[in-house]
């Protein structure tokens, strides 16, 4: 298992490119089983995640090709049944069952566990599913869906924290072949689900309002193949301006699109980090002291829970107090504790994390403990004086491409290393 050893203290400084978004290519995947001809997607980001649904689609009877960032597949002919072990595996896996139901009108998918971050139930996406007639069961582990006939109907997504990301992508999955029209109410407005969408009207599907809350999909009988360019990954970039602005230095995200970005942004410019757009590069450098501002993560176009651990290292090193308040999963501060050993000053109450900004970090042996917790630690690991190892890096890999290597490129002192 490999570990990060990081020497922190340098600015970062340079260009780096943004990779294709694992959270637009992992749907885009599952979507392929929608049709019986091939598909070409590019700017895929090479992660463990994409490499664990390619073995899901290869384990339900599909090609999988890659070459370089493109990826080529073909479900011509498929079953209903995905490896257990697999799909268990990887959560985000899930979103196969939209595609099954869609094309075969039945699927058996391994139930999901939940995972550090929270609970992570699919009660709506199953509820989204039976709407358009599946019948669901949960037996032996696995969703069993069945739905003999599959008619479009209106379906409301709204549950305890907001819209649900993947539960919007598999209705609309199943939607896009059933008769009848489907409309979601309460559906996730994520530019990873419009990039999904695009994807799908690529190959002939009828949908409306994906970005709004409503989302109208007109049944086709079939679909057919593909080519499409996944959009660029925001929390990468996000990652990477909070790097930039944590380490005093100066750095141009190559690809990144604002536009997906407002929420990051804004509060990156409330606490007083200068972010500018510079042709087809943001570029993001610290512009002068560091000012507390609070954070409360939402449903897009809010504030993203994936963006809040790193922000909450900028927020250790910023003289005052800040408030951090997660309102989609619940105990998404598993990184809380590592950074109190850099010596970072946070205390927890309730959904909120009060951060006493300020006290310089210093370096220790740390442990990631999910993917975006991961990253936060690596930002902290630049900052603080002397050595940091930040060890299970397994999960950074999950959803950054070669990451040390880009950190690297930038100045960044910092090494792969084989854990003993
Ligand atoms: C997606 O997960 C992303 N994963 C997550 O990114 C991201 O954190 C999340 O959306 C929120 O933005 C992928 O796209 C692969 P949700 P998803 O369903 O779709 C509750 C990362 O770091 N809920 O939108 O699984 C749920 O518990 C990952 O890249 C229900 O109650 O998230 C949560 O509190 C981590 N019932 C909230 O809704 C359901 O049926 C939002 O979850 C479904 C969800």
């Amino acid at each position: 298992m490999d570990s990060l050893s990081i020497k922190g203290g340098v600015p970062l400084h340079g260009e780096v490119t943004i990779g294709g978004a694992k959270n637009a290519v992992l749907p885009i995947m599952a979507a392929t089983l929608l049709t019986a001809e091939p598909c070409v997607i590019h700017r895929v980001p090479n992660l463990s995640d994409v490499t664990f649904m390619a073995q899901i689609l290869t384990s339900l009877g599909a090609s999988v090709k890659f070459d370089g960032d493109t990826l080529a597949l073909h479900a011509g002919k498929i079953k209903g049944v995905g490896d257990y072990d697999l799909i268990r595996k990887m959560r985000g896996s899930i979103c196969i069952l939209g595609p099954l139901v869609g094309r075969l009108r039945r699927a058996s998918v391994s139930l999901p566990g939940g995972c550090v971050i929270g609970p992570r139930p699919i009660d709506l996406h199953l509820k989204g599913l039976s709407k358009l007639g599946a019948r669901i069961t949960i037996e032996g582990g696995y969703v069993r869906a069945n739905a003999p006939r599959l008619a479009g109907g209106d379906v409301f997504l709204g549950g305890r924290a907001g819209p649900t990301v993947l539960g919007t992508a598999n209705v609309m999955m199943a939607a896009v072949l059933a008769e009848g029209v489907t409309t979601i109410e309460s559906a996730a407005c994520e530019p990873e689900v419009v990039d999904l969408a695009n994807f799908l009207k690529g190959m002939g599907a009828r949908i409306a309002g994906a970005g709004s809350p409503t989302v109208t999909i007109t049944g086709v009988k079939e679909l057919h193949g593909t080519e499409h360019e996944v959009i660029p990954d925001r929390i990468e970039a996000a990652t990477f301006a909070v790097a930039a602005a944590a380490t005093n230095g100066e750095v141009s995200l190559l690809g990144a699109r604002p536009e997906h970005m407002h929420a990051v942004l804004d509060k990156l410019r409330e606490a007083g980090v200068r972010v500018e757009r510079c042709g087809m590069a943001l570029t993001v450098k610290r512009g002068g002291r560091l000012k507390p501002v609070d954070i409360t993560t939402l449903p897009y176009a809010g504030f993203p829970t994936d963006a809040q651990a790193q922000m909450m290292v900028l927020m250790t090193l910023t003289p005052g107090i800040s408030i951090i308040t997660e309102r989609i999963f619940e105990s998404r501060f598993m990184h809380v504790s590592e950074l109190a050993r850099l010596g970072a000053d946070i205390a927890i109450e309730g959904p909120s994390a009060i951060v006493k900004g300020g006290r310089p970090l210093s370096g220790a042996p740390i442990m990631a403990s999910d993917l975006r917790a991961s990253a936060a630690l690596v930002v902290a690991g630049l900052v603080a004086k002397g050595a940091t190892l930040v060890k299970r890096i397994y999960h950074l890999d999950r959803g950054y491409e070669r990451i040390d290597d880009k950190l690297k490129s930038l100045g960044a002192r910092i090494e792969r290393v084989e854990e003993t």
